[in-house]
């Protein structure tokens, strides 16, 4: 249950390591009864997020991973084993910026002699929908890196993130409050969608554990995370009963959508990327019509839907 020094310990080299997805693979990894070292990044070595990492035993390398850094960047993974990577669109909502630091990630990794990349990707919904949502960017660009990163002869696994569950807390649009009191999860899609939720600082990690301690790396696969597959109705019914405030699926039109986002104040881009996203989870699904992986041979149970909300503080949603 403990992060080791000891040198013949494989190292991983964990991007985002302050942040959900990269944190929840410390966290499963520090789990383990299998020894691992591990070297985490953040452009904050002193913040409270990287000293807790420290004080597990994570070496904490203060780097910014930008093009402009590429030769810090290639430095950052010598003598690693492992590279987990993932990329941040929401920092700059800019894909060929996400696209081109993503191959740099590779890049790096692969010079420096890493074995095996874990990558983040998503799936592309210009090419699922056949060129009919091409808007999509935070999904499109990831899945371009995804392709690199299969061509690039290290053997590569894209573990995908589902929708995260901890999405509905600290965004109010996602609980909006309507006039009669009740707060809605309002989407442009079905009430029978389903989600493959995740509770990602919790879970996340666990399929990238699983996948690292297999037998054999699978190299070339792709695996669809989830906490639980559930529907938008069970959603709203099970966190109405665990809160006990009132909560309901209103499904939208794309206009409706596209207009409550827009009262946000968000740019008109960002506006087309979310209708289109959602678009895409309704005709096709998070996963394009994939599968979510399987969660037997994970290391512990994933958590569902009413536990999180059971866990969660919900004081900054429900406003
Ligand atoms: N929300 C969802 O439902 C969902 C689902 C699937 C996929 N995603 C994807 O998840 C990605 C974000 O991952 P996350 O949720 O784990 O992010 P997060 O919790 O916001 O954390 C971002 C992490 O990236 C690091 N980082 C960002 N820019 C960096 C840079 N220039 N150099 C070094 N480190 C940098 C941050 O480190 P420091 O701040 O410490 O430097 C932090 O550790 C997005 O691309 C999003 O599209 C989200």
């Amino acid at each position: 249950m403990t992060i080791t020094q000891v040198p013949s310990a494989p190292l991983v080299a964990v991007v985002g390591a302050t942040g959900m997805q990269g944190g929840s693979v410390v966290k499963a990894l520090a789990e383990s009864d299998k020894p691992y070292r591990i070297r985490g990044f953040t452009r904050n070595a002193t913040k409270p997020a990287s000293e807790a990492l420290k004080k597990q035993g994570v070496e904490v390398v203060e780097i910014s991973l930008v093009l402009d850094n590429v030769k810090e960047v290639y430095r950052a993974f010598i003598g690693a084993n492992v590279a987990f990577l993932v990329t941040n669109f929401w920092e700059h909502i800019d894909m060929e910026k996400e696209v081109s630091e993503g191959k740099m990630l590779i890049d790096a990794a692969k010079a420096a002699g890493v074995e095996r990349i874990v990558w983040s990707g998503l799936v592309s919904p210009t090419k699922i929908s056949g060129g009919k949502l091409t808007h999509v960017y935070h999904f499109h660009g990831k899945s371009l890196v995804s392709e690199y990163g299969y061509a690039s002869g290290v053997p590569f696994v894209n573990v995908q993130a589902g929708f995260y569950a901890s999405n509905f807390l600290a965004n109010p649009s996602m609980l909006a409050k309507q006039s009669d009191g009740t707060f809605a999860i309002a989407w442009n899609v079905k009430p029978t969608t389903v989600v493959p939720l995740i509770d990602c600082a919790n879970d996340y990690g666990l399929y990238v554990r699983h996948v690292l301690e297999l037998a054999v790396f699978p190299d070339g696969s792709e695996v669809y995370t989830t906490s639980e597959d559930i529907t938008l109705q069970d959603m709203v019914r099970q966190l109405s009963e665990v809160t006990g405030k009132d909560v309901v699926f209103k499904q939208l039109t794309d206009e409706e959508f596209g207009k409550n986002f827009s009262a946000l104040g968000l740019p008109p881009p960002v506006v087309t990327e979310m209708v289109e996203g959602f678009q895409f989870f309704d005709e096709y699904g998070y996963y394009g019509g994939q599968p979510s992986a399987s969660r037997e041979g994970l290391a512990r149970p994933t958590r569902t839907w009413t536990e999180f909300a059971k866990l969660a503080d919900w004081s900054k949603a429900f406003v």
